[in-house]
């Protein structure tokens, strides 16, 4: 493996030329990769970027002149390789999983308590804190100390390839450093996540509005920008950073904690934020967060509150994963950043399942960074217990990626000339009579006010919106600008419809040529191919979201065995409750949604199964994987085995 801190000459200075090409870019290769790690990743370099620059360009000027010589993990290759037409999508070997969110020292502590209580744990559990980084989670995959794939977190499942993009990351070590003590793994998934600075976001804002190109709203929004860029030397030219945290795939069975896993990654070099607090009892992670509140204005970066994981790797494996995230690790999110400003109107927004929400139009507002024009309201009772006005001043609250809510009207600002909102009596899309039920059990009125009408444009489109996103059909390319085109133009009134598509319609759209159709359509028919959890997710039924989808999934053989099951069979499945369980019930009792189900299967559309539950011998069963294993690491050891 190449190591170039065991090769203590003055590498940096010395811009001899071998007689031996391919010997000298080897020498310029290890070169650069070292003091790119010592500037990037250690913040601490050993030679000045004029100096790095001599070296970068006699490399470049050697791989010009022997192009065979060019390796994929080559440090030129930072500046960005050909643009790509299309991203292709990758599986994550084991699924990259989201955190719960506690909001206060309270949710902490239960957190700690269920903690405890399900290890029966008589000492305190020690935690490893780290900060929560506000960009986006990647994935990177070493083969042999090497960087061959690249992916971002997508669905969790699977994400897009964006190899070359993360190749332009500086902090990102494109070939492992071994030598110091640890063995290079032959495979290894690293977890991070990728994100502007302050600075780097200033700067590209910028350059942006001098080029009159739109702003970004925030630095993550730009960090996301760039790493969804077809051509990597866009990439290439915004400052992206990376700190990573955790790990997919390992080798390495040695290690016993999360914090000695952190070290490990740092001597493979990896990026580690040097704020981490390793092995603290719960009391200390509370100090901490108080701690962080205060520096989080000085950080150089974003930050939007702490990740407490449990330190024990062998307790993590004890205490595993719920539908989507560990029950080893929270996020201890931060308080969200309050603005007031005035309402200029609320305006009555239809979603999917037919609800009307009101939505407060705003005087534009910097909320922590963004811009907000429109948040939230939820619903009518909330509005009149919070005696909200239209030309009120109000608080408005902005936490991580939630809408933007309104929280409370400050009352000594009005001027008289507020006026009261109420709840139009019939749908603003289709006109139809709005209602709000009654609770069977309570017998109190429901929060929600809906639309009754199934067939409401508002909801066809929300419902066409959803059935084509990430996460369901996934169809790239059919935003939602376009599926209100559709249906507005009487094109499809249905998501089945969405399969019956043709070319010639297509390409008579606005900004839509002949390509784009094309792509449109080929996005559609590789959509079809599809695991049983999407498709449930993608149907839209109330109150199944992608985790109770994926719960569905794994309980039931086939989607005909689901549609007949009923409330008990239902409600026998863990996780699954009574709300659930009507929803599911009364989606498929109406025979239209009956209907459209089979028009969508009679399209092609094939639903993967999950692996047949006959083949789970294991079932029920509770495992504890401690100490080192022989054949393989921990974490392939628990794949397996729930596997089976
Ligand atoms: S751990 C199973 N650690 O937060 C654990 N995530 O809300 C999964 N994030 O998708 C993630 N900083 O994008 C972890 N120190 C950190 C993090 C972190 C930021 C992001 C990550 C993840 C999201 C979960």
């Amino acid at each position: 493996m190449s190591d170039a801190t065991n090769t203590h000459i003055d590498i940096g200075k010395d811009v001899r030329t071998s007689s031996n090409p391919a010997e000298e870019a080897e020498r310029l290769r290890k070169a650069l990769h070292y003091h790119s790690h010592r500037y990037h990743v250690l913040d601490d370099p050993e030679i000045s970027d004029a100096e790095y620059d001599r070296l970068m360009q006699a490399l470049i000027r050697l791989e010009a002149e022997h192009p065979d010589l060019t390796v994929p993990d080559s440090p030129t290759s930072r500046v960005g390789a050909p643009p790509l037409s299309k991203f292709d999508t990758a599986r994550h070997a084991i699924p990259m999983l989201s955190l719960d969110n506690g909001f206060s020292d309270e949710d902490i502590i239960e957190f700690d308590g269920r903690v405890r209580k399900l290890l029966s744990a008589e000492t305190p559990v020690l935690y490893t804190a780290e900060v929560k980084i506000d960009g986006l989670a990647v994935e990177l995959v070493y083969e042999e100390g090497r960087l061959v794939l690249a992916a971002t977190r997508g669905n969790g499942e699977q994400g897009e390839v964006i190899t070359e993009n993360i190749r332009t990351v500086r902090s990102v070590p494109l070939v492992l450093r071994g030598g110091t003590g640890h063995r290079v793994p032959p495979v290894l998934d690293v977890r991070g996540e990728v994100f502007l600075d302050h600075e780097g976001f200033k700067k590209l804002n910028e350059q942006r509005l001098s080029d009159n190109q739109p702003l970004f709203v925030n630095p993550r929004n730009a960090a996301a920008g760039s790493l969804r860029q077809l051509d990597s030397k866009i990439t290439a030219a915004r400052p992206l950073q990376i700190f990573c945290y955790g790990v997919g795939r390992t080798s390495d069975a040695d290690l016993a904690s999360h914090w000695e896993l952190l070290r490990t990654l740092k001597d493979l070099g990896f990026r580690i934020n040097p704020l981490t607090r390793p092995r603290i009892p719960i009391e200390e992670v509370l100090s901490f967060y108080r701690e962080l509140e205060s520096l989080r204005k000085t950080l150089p970066y974003e930050i939007d509150g702490m990740v407490v994981k449990v330190d024990n790797l062998a307790y993590q494996t004890q205490l595993g994963i719920k539908s989507r995230s560990p029950r080893w690790a929270i996020a201890y999110k931060f308080k969200a950043v309050q603005e007031t400003t005035r309402i200029l109107d609320i305006e009555v927004q239809v979603g999917r399942t037919g609800v009307l929400t009101p939505v407060a139009i705003l005087e534009p507002v910097n909320v922590g960074g963004v811009t907000v024009s429109r948040a939230t309201l939820h619903n009518e009772d909330d509005i009149a217990q919070k005696d909200i006005r239209i030309g009120d001043t109000v608080f408005v609250e902005r936490a991580g990626d939630v809408i933007p809510r309104v929280v409370k009207a400050v009352v000594s600002r009005r001027t008289g000339e507020e006026k009261i909102f109420r709840m139009p009596t019939s749908c603003p899309v289709c006109g139809s009579n709005t209602v709000r039920e009654k609770n069977e059990e309570s017998g109190k009125l429901e929060a929600a006010t809906r639309c009754i009408n199934a067939d409401c444009p508002a909801q066809i489109k929300e419902n066409i919106k959803h059935f084509a996103a990430k996460g369901a059909f996934d169809m790239d390319g059919l935003g939602d600008k376009l599926v209100e085109q559709l249906v507005d133009k009487g094109l499809i009134s249905s998501s089945a419809d969405l399969f019956r598509l043709e070319k010639n319609a297509l390409s008579d759209l606005d900004r839509m040529g002949e390509k784009s159709a094309q792509n449109l359509l080929d996005a559609i028919e590789t959509s079809k191919e599809i695991t049983f959890g999407r498709f449930l997710f993608a149907l839209g039924i109330r109150h199944v979201g992608e985790g109770v989808a994926d719960i569905l999934a794994r309980a039931f053989e086939s989607l005909d065995q689901l549609m007949d099951a009923g409330m008990q069979r239902l409600m026998a499945v863990e996780g699954i409750g009574e709300t659930i369980a009507e929803g599911i019930e009364h989606f498929f009792g109406r025979p239209q949604n009956r209907e459209l189900v089979g028009r969508i299967l009679e399209s092609g559309v094939h639903i993967v199964y999950p692996v047949p539950k006959t083949a789970a011998p294991l079932d029920g069963m509770t495992f504890v994987l401690t100490g080192t294993l022989e054949k393989m690491g921990r974490s392939e050891a628990k794949k397996r085995i729930e596997d089976r």
